[in-house]
């Protein structure tokens, strides 16, 4: 009988602890956790097109919603991605973004506008699901980064934070100016 208890106790402590370990090596994969999907809601929980970027704290991430389509920036600053994130914010003034450190500007489409940023900015995938399918996600053309079609007000919208498709590099940046690196923008692990 003792034996029993003894070696349920153990499968219990075990399988707690394989849960804790998984948490823990993989943290990121928790929806609503970064690193994981986070659900906006339905099409008609958007911003309104033209309205004011929605922060997502949790996500790091603005939503924005264009007449192309939603899209979700990672508000992490291109060039500080080396030095540690630094968050940029939105200047409703100027309809734009900028960055609090060194002044970057950044289009509502997250387009480089100008400053010390060596790319426009970086875009986490958006699925638009319908039913139970995917039926568009953000993706990268050889020229841009295409918002995914929203078909009906009753899709679901996700932000995919583990999917981050590099921004566009400007050669009008001055990290960039004058130099002949082409610069090929790719999907990075968040
Ligand atoms: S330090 Fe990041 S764009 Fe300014």
């Amino acid at each position: 009988m003792l034996t029993y208890v003894w070696a349920g106790t153990l499968a219990v402590m075990t399988l707690g602890s394989g849960i804790a370990a998984y948490q823990f090596l993989y943290p990121y994969k928790r929806a609503n956790t970064f690193g994981g999907k986070f659900y906006i809601g339905a099409a008609t929980d958007l911003p309104l097109v033209g309205s004011e970027p929605q922060a997502n704290v949790d996500g790091r991430f603005w939503l924005v919603n264009t007449e192309n389509g939603p899209r979700a920036f990672s508000n992490i600053c291109p060039r500080s991605l080396a030095t540690g994130p630094i968050k940029f914010r939105w200047d409703a003034d100027r309809n734009r973004f900028d960055c609090p450190v060194c002044g970057a500007k950044f289009s509502r489409e997250g387009h480089y506008i100008e400053g010390p940023a060596p790319r426009s900015l970086d875009q986490f995938v958006i699925e638009v699901v319908t039913g139970h399918k995917v039926f568009a996600k953000t993706k990268r053309l050889p020229e841009e980064i295409i918002a995914p079609v929203v078909p009906s007000p009753e899709a679901k919208i996700l932000v995919d934070t583990s999917k981050i498709i590099e921004g566009f590099a400007s050669m009008d940046s001055p990290a960039l100016r004058g130099s002949s690196l082409k610069v090929v923008p790719g999907e990075l692990s968040a």
